[in-house]
């Protein structure tokens, strides 16, 4: 059963300083919600209703904003203001939400492993809220979907330019079905030339979890840090792991170039 995801949130956004000094990276908004509800919107979509934050310190308001605000509820009860809690009131009482602290930067793959306490043994979604995604049905459905199918870990990927493969993970793998890909090994931020393809790792995952013991055993990769891609190479090598080439579009909203866009077009699609 497929209920679990996990949201790594414990980096610094320091491409967004100032912005960031005091509030998480996740709470900035696109147009009127943050970043990680529209995640949190993506895996309710999908039926993933246990989520799980690996946060760190200075990530307080993530925990606020998926708690109920007394003060607030009481100003704005019978207000022409209260639809605009609609949205943030469901998910609240829709999902569970759970918290675990990640001391030490030390990359994705070593944020994933911390995240185990909350998971168990279970299947589980992963988001990672910077890669903002437009997509109709969310991409993490349509993950659930093929996971109904195969039963094992997936990555979201999408092709990029190859000039651009040294910001990803890549994968390297064989067409299967249209857009499905069996996954033969990956590579975290290859330079052009060592890259086995165009296809780029994009921030949903659904992992089963013998990903943590290839995790446990991961040295350090690209950057000096534990990478979650090279765990999930490494399952590849015994295990059936598949690309999906999903439907819809991703924002990289890391970056402020990404972010704007995003923001445009968000704002775009709400004026009439
Ligand atoms: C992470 C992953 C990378 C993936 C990317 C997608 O990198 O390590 O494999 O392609 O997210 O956004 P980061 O962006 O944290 O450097």
């Amino acid at each position: 059963m497929l209920t679990k995801c996990l949201f790594p949130a414990a980096g610094y956004g320091t491409r967004f300083l100032p912005a960031t000094k005091a509030m998480p990276k996740e709470m900035l908004p696109i147009v009127n919600k943050p970043l990680i509800q529209y995640g949190v919107e993506e895996a309710i979509e999908a039926g993933l209703t246990d989520i799980g934050f690996v946060s760190g310190r200075g990530k307080r308001a993530i925990e606020d904003h998926f708690d109920v605000s007394y003060e607030l509820e009481q100003q704005i009860v019978g207000t022409s203001k209260e639809h605009f809690l609609a949205d943030i009131r469901k998910i609240i009482s829709s999902c569970s939400f759970a918290y675990t602290r990640q001391h030490e930067m030390k990359g994705l793959g070593h944020a994933i492993l911390t995240g185990r306490n909350l998971i168990g043994d279970n299947p589980f979604g992963v988001v990672l809220a910077d890669d903002f995604c437009i997509a109709q049905p969310g991409i993490l459905s349509q993950m659930v979907n093929l996971f109904v199918r195969y039963g094992c870990s997936i990555v979201a990927v999408e092709e990029v330019p190859k000039k651009d493969t040294q910001k990803y993970g890549v994968i390297d793998g064989e067409e299967i079905d249209r857009g499905v890909f069996r996954i033969s090994g990956m590579i975290e931020k290859p330079e052009p030339e060592q890259a086995p393809s165009n296809l780029a790792i994009i921030g949903r995952y659904i992992l089963t979890p013998d990903i943590f013991i290839n995790l446990e055993n991961q040295v350090p990769g690209a950057g000096g840090e534990i990478q979650l891609t090279d765990a999930i190479s490494a399952h590849a090598k015994d295990n059936m792991v598949i690309g999906f080439k999903f439907t819809g579009r991703r924002f990289d909203c890391g970056t402020l170039n990404g972010f704007v866009e995003a923001t445009n077009t968000v704002f775009e699609g709400m004026t009439p």
